[in-house]
């Protein structure tokens, strides 16, 4: 392994500022010492946007999160300032998807528009993506008003999405329907007026006309399986353990874990409220265990705990391995690029709009 990590900071060296390692806050601790910057998706998906004079970027992360990044820095902007060079991404691992991203089909989601489409004009309905999602169901985002979120701007992008025109406005959430609710519900909507879209019913997502016609958000039925595993319960018993202790979790959560909690936000809201917590906190974290146990070694001086006693880790995260990422420095070096993520022409215009706006909603 040491051999691996010179040869990793040698050929990093000679690249120098050509090439770009992204790492979200999921990655190994060993890939993460090599990477240029870590943050979440949000984060990430900005310093792929910001990025001018890099030719590659190596993305340890999963799949969804590498066809971001190459449409926000092959954007007509990025690529005019770099006289049309495009910008390499390249996925270390290929089997690295996320299985959220994949309960959401382009086609299921058309159909579920075309049956909204027949109780309200298409206008009055804003579809909205998690940025865990395909390319294309971004696409289709952009070529039908809508934007994407991640897990810091769920809010923001939210309350755009329903000032748009008139209190008619209605949001079709996809695929995770707990960032959907949990947001939803800290803007003051209550669930009465939220609707759950299964797309394998046939008949509106499993839900009456008079219930779609009386939401205002309708959610998609995607999940997290990393997230799911946590429950109330667990903030029960952790609490009796340790009295004084403050629950963070994720809000890819259950709604009742959410609500248990103290606290719940994106990855990066996690990192910020327990660096800036005062020495001796004690916090039980409700996300990815990797993650926690980050979070426990940079804080040494606070007791910070999985919120479940077993850990939960997000495997396909976890795939992206030290000689993995020693083989994509090699191919980006020698030129003979392995692994390039690259969104097809015909969607990635439409996917960027989406992002724009998004990104333009702030955090
Ligand atoms: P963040 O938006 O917090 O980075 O989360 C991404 C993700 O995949 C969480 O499961
Ligand atoms: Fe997807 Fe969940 Fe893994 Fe995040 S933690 S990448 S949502 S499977």
């Amino acid at each position: 392994m040491d051999n691996l990590h010179c040869e990793i900071d040698a050929i990093r060296q000679r690249l120098g500022q050509k090439l770009l390692i992204l790492g979200h806050h999921y990655q190994r601790e060993e890939i993460v010492a090599h990477t240029d910057m870590q943050g979440d998706s949000f984060q990430l998906s900005a310093a792929a946007a910001q990025n001018t004079n890099c030719e590659t970027i190596i993305f340890c992360g999963v799949h969804f999160m590498a066809e971001t990044a190459d449409i926000l820095a092959n954007s007509p902007e990025n690529l005019a300032r770099r006289n049309g060079q495009r910008v390499d991404v390249l996925l270390p691992d290929l089997d690295a998807g996320c299985s959220m991203a994949e309960m959401a089909t382009r086609q299921d989601v058309e159909n579920c528009w075309n049956s909204l489409t027949t109780l309200f004009d298409a206008e009055e309905i804003v579809p909205v993506t998690y940025v865990n999602s395909t390319a294309e169901l971004k696409a289709f985002c952009g070529q039908h008003g809508g934007l994407a979120c991640t897990s810091t701007n769920a809010r923001a992008v939210l309350s755009k999405a329903l000032q748009k025109n008139s209190q008619k406005q209605r949001v079709l959430f996809f695929p995770d329907q707990h960032l959907g609710r949990n947001t939803a519900l800290k803007m003051g909507i209550p669930e009465s007026q939220m609707s759950l879209w299964n797309s394998i019913e046939p008949e509106f997502g499993g839900n009456s006309s008079e219930q779609i016609q009386n939401s205002r958000i309708i959610l998609w039925n995607g999940y997290c399986c990393v997230h799911q595993k946590f429950v109330s319960g667990h903030i029960d018993e952790i609490r009796k353990l340790f009295p004084k202790i403050r629950v963070i979790v994720h809000p890819e959560c259950r709604r009742d874990v959410v609500e248990k909690a103290d606290e719940s936000g994106s990855t990066a809201f996690i990192l910020k409220q327990i660096a800036e917590s005062p020495a001796g906190s004690q916090w039980a974290v409700g996300t990815e265990s990797r993650f926690v146990e980050r979070l426990a070694r940079q804080n040494p001086d606070k007791t910070i705990v999985n919120l479940a006693f077993q850990p939960s880790y997000c495997e396909t995260m976890g795939l992206i391995e030290l000689p993995k990422l020693a083989a994509m420095l090699l191919s980006a070096e020698s030129g003979l690029k392995r692994n390039i993520i690259r969104v097809d022409d015909s969607i990635a215009p439409d996917a960027l709009r989406c992002l724009l706006r998004m990104l333009q909603a702030g955090s």
